[in-house]
């Protein structure tokens, strides 16, 4: 596989799922050995499931903090956080891009490392295996500040998304399935925008028509097009 030429590029965005950490051991959502084949979006990813059972979510998203900071990022997340002009729009809630080094990283679905009150409005970062602690100072439960099921996004995250996307020349999606809108749509903006569109992805998504299509993993094929970048 040859190198990527970049040097016509000015505005690169990449966009990534959770095939992006895949290698590193964190599960994806869909597919074999994914996330809600084994744990229901009704029991632990929708604002009633917390309403419902407090504990039972934050004892979910706990052990998915442990799992997380037992795997480490690849070459594919460190050969992204090399070009530190490229921006990165991830669907990821795992840290991975910024664990890796990327500076900017624009997360649509929040983060497994912040936890907020909605009922003071506190938001804070927690990076621990553990909870720092459930409860606010207010005495709330705190959540973690994750777009679950049902939730609308944050509309700065996504008008910042939307920028970058809409003014990037280079597009490239990796990882993931394209499922879950708004995210599923960024594809077709940049097509649209004109951007030079390419997907990375082993069962490729055909989430919108790129100018190329990698089938192959994240962390073989990163390194191959962008590693001397
Ligand atoms: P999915 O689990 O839906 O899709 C994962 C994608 O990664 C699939 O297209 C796989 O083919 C691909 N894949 C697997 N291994 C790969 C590898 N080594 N390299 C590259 N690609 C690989 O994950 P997402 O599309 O990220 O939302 O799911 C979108 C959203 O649905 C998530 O952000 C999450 C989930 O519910 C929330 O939690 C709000
Ligand atoms: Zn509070």
């Amino acid at each position: 596989m040859e190198t990527f030429d970049l040097s016509r590029y000015r505005n690169i965005v990449f966009f990534t799922g959770a095939g992006m950490s895949a290698e590193s051991g964190v599960p994806t959502y869909r597919g074999k050995g994914g996330i809600w084949g084994s744990y229901s979006i009704e029991e632990y990813a929708c604002q009633q499931a917390f309403d419902r059972n407090p504990e039972k979510v934050l004892g979910f998203h706990e052990k998915r903090r442990r799992s997380v900071l037992d795997c480490e990022p690849h070459e594919g997340h460190r050969v992204i956080a090399r070009m530190p002009d490229a921006r990165v729009v991830t669907q990821n809630i795992d840290g991975m891009h910024q664990r890796a080094g990327s500076q900017e990283v624009i997360e649509l679905h929040g983060s497994l490392w912040r936890l907020r009150c909605d009922n003071c409005g506190h938001n804070k970062e927690d990076l621990g295996r553990s909870y720092e602690a459930r409860r606010c100072a207010c005495g709330s439960w705190l959540r973690p500040d994750i777009i679950w099921f049902g939730d609308m996004l944050d509309p700065l995250v996504m008008s910042r998304a939307a920028e970058a996307i809409g003014n990037c020349d280079l597009f490239i999606s990796i990882g993931t399935s394209g499922t879950v809108w708004p995210a599923a749509g960024f594809p077709d903006l940049a097509r649209k925008s004109g951007a030079c569109c390419i997907e990375i992805n082993p069962e490729p998504s055909g989430a919108t028509r790129y100018d190329r299509v990698v089938e192959g993993a994240a962390g073989e094929v990163l390194p191959k097009l962008f590693g001397s970048c």
